[in-house]
Formats: C-alpha cells, structure tokens, sequence
C-alpha cells in the first residue's frame, strides 16, 4: 500500500506551487505595485555594470533594472537611457549619486525621457531634487541607513526607501541586514521598503518579505549575469571567491577616513593599506599637510572599478563584491537568476504547508 504523505500527485503538486506563488504574490503586492513589474527584484545600480544591456534584461525578465549614472554628464546619461528604452519597454530606474555637480540637470533629463523612477543614492537627497522628481511625475527612492533617517525620508517625500545592509557589495554602511530590517521594517509603513545586501537565496528573500519588506535589492549576483558587460575575469573572480573573500576596505588612522568599501581581497586592497601608512607617515614627517595626505589616500582608488570592470584586472583594480558572492557557482543569464530565485521562494512555502516529516 502506497501512504498518502509518500508520494504526492503531480496535480496536487502544482496546485500546491500555484497557491504557494500567489502567497507569494501577495506578499511583495506593494513592492510589483510599485515598480509596475511581475517580480520585486531590482538589481541595484553598479557603476560601470548597470548599462543598458544587463539593466533592459533584468526589465526584459520581469525583475527591475536600474542604470548606474555615476559621473555620467547630461547628454551621456540621456543617450543611455534612450538605448536602455530602445531594448525594453518595461519600466527601468535610474540611480543618481547626490553629490553630481550637474545633479538637477541629469533630474530634468530623467524627466523628459519619461524615467518613471529615480534612485537618489551618496547621502540624504536635497529637497529640491525630490520634488522636482516628483513634480516630473516620477517616484524618488532612496538609501535609509537607519530608522531616525528613513523617518526623515519620508517625511522629505521619499516614495520608497532601500536598506542596505554591510553586507553588500560596493559602498556600505557599518550595520548588517539583520539589524537594520528589525530596526526599520516594523516602524515605515507608509512607503515600500527594499531590502539589499547579502542576498543570494529566494528563502532571505521571503524571510524578509514576511518582516515588512515591498521587495529585494540585489547587485553581486546580477554583477556576473551572462547580460553583464563585466570583463569574464571579473566574472570568473566572483565565480571562484566565497563570502568571507569579500571583504571591507580598512582604515589605519582615524585622522584619515576611508570610506568603507566591499570587495573582493586582492593586491590592490593589500597595497592600499601600505599607501594609507606611507602617506601618514609623509604627514607626520612634515612633507604633506592633512588636506594633502587625505586626497592622497582618496585618489589611491579613482578609476580602479573601471579597471576591474572594463579590463579585468581583477589583481589592481577594485573588484567590489558582496557576500553573497560565495552563493554564485556560475554565470547564469539574469532570467534563470530570477527564476531561481523566485523558485526558493516558492518552494520554502510549499515545504511550509507540507505534512510534518514530508519535505
Ligand atoms: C560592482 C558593484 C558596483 C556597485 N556600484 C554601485 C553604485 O554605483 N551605486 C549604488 O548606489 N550602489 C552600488 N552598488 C551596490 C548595489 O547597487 C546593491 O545595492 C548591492 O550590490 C546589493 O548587495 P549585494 O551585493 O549583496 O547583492 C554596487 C555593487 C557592486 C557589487
């Protein structure tokens, strides 16, 4: 005699999977509401990586591209999203670092292409941007690196806010995704909150969809997408590397700060700290002032993401990474990272429903 918990018939099967799903759906309602897509996935903006070819795939594959602008000037940023347009008709955002000194520019650009979302990213974004964004009829994100800041957001008009944990990669801040969702995800209620750093499996993405969270920001694992324009030996880094390879820059002196960055640990990073000593020590000699000594130390970097990215040169350069890094065991083409991750999700919840000792 066959138990009825041993084997389960493959339409009970799907109709479990189906339910599963629509659970799913239920709970990242606010999140696809939001960003007008089938799944709440964006793929956080990197510099360099987030071009029109992987931002249109991620939008192509129902999750939420996101164009790096960087340093782009006006008419570059207007010509890349015009190419991003060109190869997907479904919405796209683009982030925009705060500082830019063209800022309220690259905003009117964004505006008259009709960009539907805007990602204000490197500090807490002046009001006017927000409102010019807004009265272009565009909705503004932004990064809340804690609640009494995500308060503030909101308050400013923010339309939904990313946490980012340290666990990410690129620029962080000092707290992890654990801490901040609890600290954030039980008291913003009025605007959607996505959650990014660290994530690699569909199982986070539900556990924290079920504390609060719209949806999940992701960057590594989109970072060595078949789509990504990344050179193959960046790629081919992340695939090798595991999670505790990815590693934050480290400041020597607190009269000199670094702002801290994750990547992957290499010469580069190595060579960074003899600078960082070298140049204090031509600070305490007499031989630069502090200012000097600081710029120095700041310019050890410039354009080492573009020599990773672009030419590979995984050993110099800086090859930012999460730690979810550890989790990529090949490139894959942005639409199977999708739906894989959507599939653990889904099969996390089926597990649930299923009769005990059964899984
Ligand atoms: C190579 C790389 C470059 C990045 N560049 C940027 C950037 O230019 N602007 C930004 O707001 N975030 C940047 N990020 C952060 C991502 O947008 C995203 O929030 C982060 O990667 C999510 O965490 P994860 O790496 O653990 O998935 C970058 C991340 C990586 C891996």
């Amino acid at each position: 005699m066959v138990m009825d918990n041993m084997i389960v018939a493959p339409t009970e099967d799907t109709a479990q999977r189906a339910a599963a799903r629509a659970r799913l759906d239920r709970l990242w309602a606010a999140g696809t509401a939001f960003l007008g897509t089938e799944f709440a996935i964006l793929a956080g903006a990197m510099s360099w990586v987030s071009e029109r070819n992987l931002v249109s795939a991620i939008s192509n594959a129902g999750g939420f591209g996101v164009l790096a602008c960087g340093a782009m000037e006006p008419d570059r940023l207007a010509e890349e999203i015009a190419a991003t347009q060109a190869l997907t008709s479904r919405p796209f955002g683009v982030n925009l670092i705060t500082m830019h000194p063209r800022l309220d520019d690259l905003v009117r650009v964004c505006i008259e292409a009709g960009v539907a979302h805007v990602v204000l990213a490197g500090g807490i974004p002046p009001g006017p941007a927000i409102r010019a964004i807004k009265d272009g009829g565009a909705k503004v994100m932004a990064f809340a690196p804690a609640l009494v800041l995500a308060k503030r957001l909101v308050r400013m008009g923010v339309d939904a806010l990313v946490i980012e944990g340290a666990e990410a990669g690129g620029h962080v801040g000092p707290v992890s995704l654990t801490v901040l969702a609890q600290e954030v995800l039980p008291f913003i209620r009025t605007v959607p909150v996505f959650v990014a750093g660290g994530l690699g499996r569909g199982e986070a993405i539900l556990s924290y969809l079920e504390q609060g969270a719209a949806g999940a920001q992701l960057g590594t694992r989109f970072a060595a997408s078949e789509e990504s324009i990344a050179h193959e030996r960046f790629k081919a880094a992340f695939v090798r590397a595991n999670a505790r390879d990815a590693v934050t820059s480290v400041q020597l002196d607190e009269r000199f700060p670094v702002i801290p960055v994750r990547g992957l640990s290499n010469a580069g990073g190595r060579r960074f700290l003899q600078h960082q000593a070298d140049t204090i020590q031509r600070f305490l000699s007499g031989e630069l002032t502090r200012e000097e000594a600081q710029l120095d130390i700041e310019h050890f970097w410039a354009g080492s993401l573009r020599r990773a990215v672009v030419e590979g040169d995984v050993e110099n350069g800086s090859v930012m990474a999460g730690q979810s890094v550890g989790m990529i065991s090949a490139v894959q083409p942005v639409a199977s990272i999708i739906a894989e991750l959507v599939d653990q999700a889904v099969e996390a919840l089926v597990r649930r429903e299923a009769p005990a000792g059964e899984s």
